[in-house]
């Protein structure tokens, strides 16, 4: 598979469905459904009214000194779920849905835990009155956020999916990624979309983010993982964008917007903001849930569900309206006028630079919703997935004009390209100056994308970029449909490293608050990656396996005046008086 887009039904899910008799558009002209549930519950163990806590994970709460949720599944319904911390039983909410493709029904459950102590470790249980451990019930230790400005560790990267290699897209790299967190011990972690790419099998999707959930476990059970929405969240038929098996799983910090609740959102730790986005509301590419054809893809019976047909794929861009990016724009403005922030970290799935030549690309449709805000606000870095690799830019503001071209005609299109600030690799960058783009879906997917574009012409780093929609087209294949790549490519002159040795890493991110007011705050980037992990490294054809060996590929800090100096506010009402007139 090229690329993570997703290209519908693949052979190897037919293989892999087939072999457990959950049959899905497995041959042309044929509509066979996908299998019934009990044919379902009998292969994966699952009892009714099973209410043991599995897939245990950690978010935020609104305040991330004081308040912690809880989540988990059930494979039934619990019955009276809950959690104990000290001497507190905090009763569960119960969200359940129903998958709109193979009619299971799904259990989750979460437990608000407020009026915590900062920088405080707490143990906690889950139970429920039908907890097959009820004897035992399954126990952590989590471990509040510092209050007011405080050194911090979080880490990140995205494209995850599972250690369960029956699963298109999983590989057991997966298991050792949740690993190399546990062995960071950071404060909380980043996930950048695409969790599991239940989306590419389309006959077991809850059983796909079972396995997403107990892998990570691991680790999510201890620490908070904070996750955004990537492409392969959209699924057919479950929600208006396709997001309900991901916000059923998950409690995420209010947006205040009531519709768009879970979809982004921000949270504060320390002297920074984290701005948590979802950017299949913006970007060109169509990369979402989609049935390749030449059959449709046909929900099981007991969904009611029509079938699918060939050609069909599930493209959200502008779904919110604009809701998103005001709500951007009121957050980082208000970030900026707070004199306790120091710094701005955005998270989005796509990429708004990356060069992967095997990979997606860049999106046009970031840039220019997006990247005026980051621009204008400062935001200091911004985390992405999408493409398997690890990719840093050099700092960036503002835009080049007609620096990009068709790739099918050669003819000028407008990229908006992101400007260096500086192409000196000096390892220290002031972004205050420009904002600092990392590409990190290096999770655990078996698709590998370390792989880099190069301008024949003049040997420049070569990137695609969506500029416009590439929505399903009919193939050579009678019957079958396919996406097309980027439509435009560009000099990369914003890329500053790339990873050739591996698609796998995990971001390592020490937060220095600095001593004084005014003073320089820092943050510590070391990207760690695991050599050996490509199943081929397209650099020597080199064929490796899953590793837990991950090792520094390199390290780089980030610097700024802290907000909360007199020589700072002045240059922040300088800009703010900017703001005013735009
Ligand atoms: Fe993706």
């Amino acid at each position: 598979m090229p690329d993570d887009s997703g290209s519908g039904l693949s052979r190897r899910q037919v293989l892999a469905a087939s072999g457990t008799g959950l049959l899905a558009a497995t041959a042309a002209g044929t509509t066979t459904p996908i299998g019934a549930a009990p044919a379902r519950a009998a292969i994966r163990g699952r009892a009714p009214g099973d209410g043991t806590p599995e897939q245990i994970h950690l978010t935020w709460g609104d305040d991330p000194a004081r308040s912690v949720i809880v989540s988990w599944a059930s494979p039934g319904q619990a019955m009276r779920p809950r959690v104990r911390i000290g001497q507190r039983v905090i009763p569960a909410d119960e969200r359940s849905y129903t998958d709109a493709l193979n009619g299971e029904t799904i259990w989750t459950y979460h437990a608000r835990v407020t009026g915590l102590r900062p920088g405080a470790t707490y143990g906690y249980a889950v139970t429920a009155d039908n907890d097959g451990n009820g004897a035992d019930p399954f126990s952590a230790t989590f471990t509040t956020a510092p209050e007011g400005r405080a050194a911090f560790r979080f880490t990140s990267f995205g494209d995850l999916a599972t250690p369960n290699t029956s699963w298109v897209l999983s590989y057991g790299q997966a298991a050792y990624a949740v690993g190399a967190v546990e062995q960071f011990q950071p404060l909380f972690h980043l996930l950048n979309g695409d969790l599991c790419y239940a989306d590419l099998n389309p006959a077991a999707q809850p059983e796909v983010w079972r396995d997403f959930g107990n892998n990570n476990q691991a680790s999510a059970a201890y620490r908070p993982w904070m996750p955004v929405p990537g492409n392969h969240e959209i699924e057919f038929g479950n929600g208006p964008q396709g997001f309900t098996s991901y916000l059923t799983r998950y409690t995420l910090p209010p947006n205040g917007t009531g519709a768009f609740e879970g979809r982004w959102y921000s949270f504060r730790v320390g002297s920074v903001l984290f701005v948590s986005l979802s950017a299949d509301d913006v970007v060109y590419q169509d990369a979402g849930a989609f049935v390749a054809g030449p059959s449709a893809l046909v929900p099981a019976p007991s969904t009611g569900n029509p079938p699918i047909p060939a050609g069909t794929s599930l493209y959200v861009r502008g779904y919110s309206g604009g809701a998103q990016t005001r709500w951007l724009e009121a957050t980082l403005a208000a970030a900026r006028r707070d004199a306790s922030v120091d710094w701005i970290i955005a998270q989005l799935h796509q990429c708004a630079c990356s060069s992967s030549s095997t990979g997606n690309g860049s999106d046009l449709g970031i840039r220019e919703e997006w990247l005026p805000l980051f621009d204008r606000y400062e935001v200091d870095l911004v985390l992405c997935g999408h493409d398997h690799d690890y990719e840093r830019s050099f700092p960036v503001r503002g835009s080049d004009t007609g620096a990009g071209t068709e790739a099918a005609t050669g003819a000028p299109v407008d990229t908006r390209r992101p400007r260096p600030v500086t192409t000196v690799d000096s390892g220290v960058f002031d972004t205050t100056q420009g904002t600092v783009h990392l590409i990190l879906g290096c999770g655990g997917t078996d698709a590998n994308l370390d792989d880099y574009g190069l301008d024949a012409a003049d040997h420049a780093i070569q990137a695609k970029v969506f500029t416009r929609p590439n929505r399903p087209v009919p193939s050579a294949t009678p019957g079958v449909y396919a996406r097309p790549g980027a439509d435009a490519v560009e000099d990369a002159t914003w890329s500053a490293r790339r990873d050739t040795a591996t698609g796998y890493g995990i971001a390592v991110f020490d937060v220095n608050p600095g001593s004084e007011a005014g003073g320089q705050t820092s943050i510590t980037v070391t990207h760690y990656h695991a050599v050996g992990a490509d199943p081929v490294n397209p650099a020597t054809g080199e064929k490796g396996a899953p590793t837990a060996d991950y090792t520094v590929f390199e390290t780089f800090t980030l610097v700024r005046p802290r907000s909360d100096g007199r020589r700072w506010h002045a240059k922040q009402s300088a800009t703010a008086s900017t703001v005013l007139t735009l």
